[in-house]
């Protein structure tokens, strides 16, 4: 079973008393907000290896074929040198020290600061870089100022801490401050500030925090010796919007709008199905029991719960999935050296279905699993089904959001799924 998240708690007594959350000054009941591309991260490569151990490293699974200190010795050995990355990602197995890189960021006001943030519903923090921060640490990042704003308010005693399994991570302090997305305001939202990241966050440069929407339950916001967990934006506005969702809507370049408030009918065919989370984790959870390539339905009896996660590029499946999976591509093969699943670009790509709970297949066209090419004559190409090597935790990211509107329903606790129309 996969250890999900290693939070630590420095023993410091403190009492703490958190500012409640004012309720959020809502003119609009719905919002938008775009999802941009990260122009400089993406030049440096859509690099497969690194995005399977990117999920890998967040969620603290076990496995990975290549440790990140690795990846040089990739690089050198397919010949590759990161010098030939296109601005359009094409071609490249660079060595990428962005692991936690960011692909896809959103702006976000705070304070009167706009900062560029990657909206994670697979985390539960809203953290910054901040002033607090070395200078070397923060070049080429936008960084929160918090003597800059008129409306922050200090948390005393309160901290936060989230590590992941390569020991990358971000610490800091907490306060309060009003937030604004998509024109939205929420007055004495938990923000908190990043005074030490590692390297990995420092070199992803211009992604300047997360945006958690995964439950409340997963924030990391402690006094010292016990979780405090502060609500996240999404919890905050909730109450005020037209119905109590936000919808991820991806287009197959990864770019997208995400919407609270309402689901716009237009993004996708038919009726939306609505699954049941299981939300005891803190994640958007479900079973995920049957899977399918092309029309030829199967089951996976030792099924992993899977989660919905907009922080994550891959699908990641069960290793028995993705082995039934890539067996009927012609030529694929797991290359241990490349980190995963690779194939003949030419090869003709079988429809993928996951389950969705009990009720919903989640269909990913076969002409939208292809992740990169891993050569620059474009003949290799690594999948964007990926196995989880046993990890124990299925996680659906952009691969599925491409293909999949999704609706996240925080009121009743619930996921909506409508297939996107296909791709020519
Ligand atoms: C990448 O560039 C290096 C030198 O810049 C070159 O030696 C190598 O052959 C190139 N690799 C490919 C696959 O084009
Ligand atoms: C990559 O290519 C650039 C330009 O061709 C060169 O300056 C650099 O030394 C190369 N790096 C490696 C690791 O080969
Ligand atoms: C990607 O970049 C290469 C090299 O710069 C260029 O030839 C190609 O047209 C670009 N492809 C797309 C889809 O933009
Ligand atoms: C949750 O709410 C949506 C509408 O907002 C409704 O259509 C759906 O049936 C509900 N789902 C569950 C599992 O209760
Ligand atoms: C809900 O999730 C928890 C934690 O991941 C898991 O142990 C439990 O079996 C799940 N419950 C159901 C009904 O799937
Ligand atoms: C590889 O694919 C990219 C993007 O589709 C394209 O720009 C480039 O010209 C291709 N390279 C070759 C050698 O066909």
């Amino acid at each position: 079973m996969a250890t999900l998240r290693i939070i630590f708690f420095v023993t410091l007594l403190a009492a703490i008393v958190l500012a409640a959350p004012a309720p959020a000054k809502i003119r609009k009941r719905s919002f938008k907000v775009p999802r941009h591309i990260n122009a400089p991260v993406h030049a440096r490569g859509l690099n497969g290896g690194a995005a399977v151990r990117r999920v890998f490293n967040k969620y603290n699974l076990k496995g990975g074929f290549i440790a990140a200190e690795k990846t040089g010795a990739l690089a050198t050995d397919l010949k590759i040198n990161a010098s030939n990355s296109t601005a359009n990602g094409t071609g490249t197995v660079a060595a990428n020290p962005g692991d936690n890189a960011a692909l896809f960021l959103s702006p976000v006001d705070i304070g009167g600061q706009t900062l560029n943030l990657d909206f994670d519903s697979g985390s539960s923090d809203l953290w910054v870089f901040s002033t607090d921060l070395p200078q070397q640490a923060t070049t080429g990042h936008g960084v929160y100022d918090k003597s800059k704003s008129t409306t922050f308010k200090a948390v005393t005693g309160a901290q936060w801490q989230i590590s992941y399994g390569d020991g990358s991570g971000a610490a800091g302090t907490v306060g309060t401050d009003a937030v604004t997305i998509g024109g939205v305001t929420v007055q004495n939202q938990a923000v908190e500030l990043a005074n030490a990241v590692s390297q990995s966050f420092v070199q992803d440069t211009n992604t300047d925090g997360l945006v958690g929407l995964a439950f409340s339950k997963l924030n990391t916001v402690n006094d010292g010796t016990k979780k405090t967990p502060q609500k996240t934006f999404f919890d905050n506005v909730m109450g005020d919007l037209d119905l109590p969702v936000f919808t991820a809507d991806l287009d197959p370049d990864g770019t997208g709008v995400y919407e609270f408030g309402k689901i716009d009918a237009t993004k996708f065919q038919g009726d939306m199905a609505w699954i049941p989370v299981n939300a005891s984790s803190g994640f958007w959870q479900f079973s995920s029991a049957k899977f399918a390539v092309g029309d030829q339905v199967a089951e996976n009896p030792t099924a992993s719960q899977a989660i919905a996660d907009t922080g994550t590029s891959l699908l990641l499946v069960d290793q028995n999935v993705a082995e039934a999976y890539y067996s009927q591509v012609q030529g694929a093969q797991l290359n241990s050296q490349v980190g995963g699943f690779i194939y003949p670009c030419a090869a003709t790509l079988p429809d993928m279905s996951v389950a969705i709970g009990d009720t919903y297949m989640a269909k990913i066209p076969g002409n939208q699993i292809t992740f990169a090419t891993v050569d620059q004559a474009n003949t290799t190409c690594f999948g964007g089904v990926q196995g989880n090597q046993g990890a124990g935790l299925q996680i659906y990211g952009d691969v599925m959001f491409k293909a999949q509107f999704v609706a996240f329903n925080g009121g009743n606790q619930s996921l909506g799924f409508g297939e996107k129309p296909p791709v020519a």
